[in-house]
């Protein structure tokens, strides 16, 4: 199995280290900037004597090495700076993943592409469109980063692990970002049987705005911890077949009464990328929430490069 990540910044090489830890394909580690992905490759390398994991890691400027991928992780482009909005990365960040997409059609056609760079909903729509492939081959990694953050904040507030609790967001992964209390438990049991109305609405906000704080905590750069750990077990869950739901940006046509955008709902993915799109019973307040983001991001759809037409 053959896992491409382009773009060997912060999020691109700790996904790297993830799967490769974990024993998930042979890791191809791409990146422009001369020097940068063989370096990082080198330094991964190194480490396999003192973890005893002789995992396979290269590193190069050479797009052409991702040909034949089985996987392609696309984490290059801008990160945002403190006071900035994933939408503002949108004319720079659409260059850039343009470019990667159009040389994953020529080199990668069979390959299941992860999109990792913000603005997510949208880089994913520009995926599919650039590239041409079928919507169950492009899926983002956004909701289920959120809904890991979603889970971290309720499990401090409560003092019980993050891994016992089941949380849900759907959405855009940005400002139409929706954290559903009602669909999300703790071991079974319902989050408003814990919580108040009030504090759960202050968990949601915290969540929203969870990459803003660290951005702005960081000074430069963005979030990678917990990114590379979604994005790794979203590649695991396709590579090992796993048919695990797992919240992802998807190419909805129909699906919740909204057509023609890449938004956040869960799905069951396994060695076919998104297999299956799951529909909530949501209430009259989430479709509605649900929809106002999926209209603001078809309006910055037309922001994007123009492209031939999504199959
Ligand atoms: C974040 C970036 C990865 O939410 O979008 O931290």
């Amino acid at each position: 199995m053959k896992i491409s990540i382009i773009g060997a910044g912060n999020v691109g090489s700790t996904t790297a280290l993830r799967l490769a830890e974990e024993g998930v394909g042979e890791i191809m580690l791409v990146d422009a900037a001369n020097g940068l992905a063989r370096g990082k490759a080198c330094d991964l390398e190194d480490a396999r004597a003192l973890k005893k994991c002789d995992y396979r890691v290269e590193g190069t400027n050479d797009t052409s090495a991702i040909e034949d991928s089985d996987i392609v992780v696309i984490t290059a482009g801008l990160a945002r700076k403190p006071g900035m909005t994933r939408e503002e990365l949108l004319a720079k960040n659409a260059a850039i993943v343009g470019d990667v997409c159009r040389n994953i059609k020529k080199l990668a056609a069979q390959a299941i592409v992860v999109t990792v760079t913000n603005p997510l909903d949208l880089m994913t729509y520009l995926a599919l469109k650039v590239t041409g492939f079928d919507k169950n081959r492009i899926i983002g990694m956004g909701v289920s980063l959120d809904a890991a953050r979603f889970a971290n904040l309720i499990g401090r507030e409560l003092s019980v692990p993050p891994s016992e609790i089941e949380a849900c967001v759907i959405g855009a992964h940005g400002e139409g970002m929706l954290p559903l209390p009602a669909f999300t438990s703790i071991k079974g049991v319902r989050l408003d049987e814990f919580l108040s109305d009030k504090k759960v609405e202050e968990l949601l906000k915290m969540t929203v705005n969870r990459g803003a704080e660290i951005v702005s905590l960081l000074g430069s750069g963005s979030a990678y911890f917990a990114p590379s750990a979604a994005a790794a077990s979203l590649v695991r869950a396709i590579a090992k077949d796993e048919k695990r739901t797992i919240g992802v940006c998807a190419y909805l046509d129909g699906e919740y009464g909204i057509k023609g955008v890449c938004l956040g709902v869960p799905c069951r993915i396994g060695k076919n990328g998104i297999e299956k799109i799951i529909e909530l019973d949501l209430s009259a307040k989430e479709k509605e929430k649900l929809s106002c983001a999926a209209s603001n991001l078809k309006d910055l759809i037309k922001q994007l490069p123009a492209e031939p037409s999504v199959k």
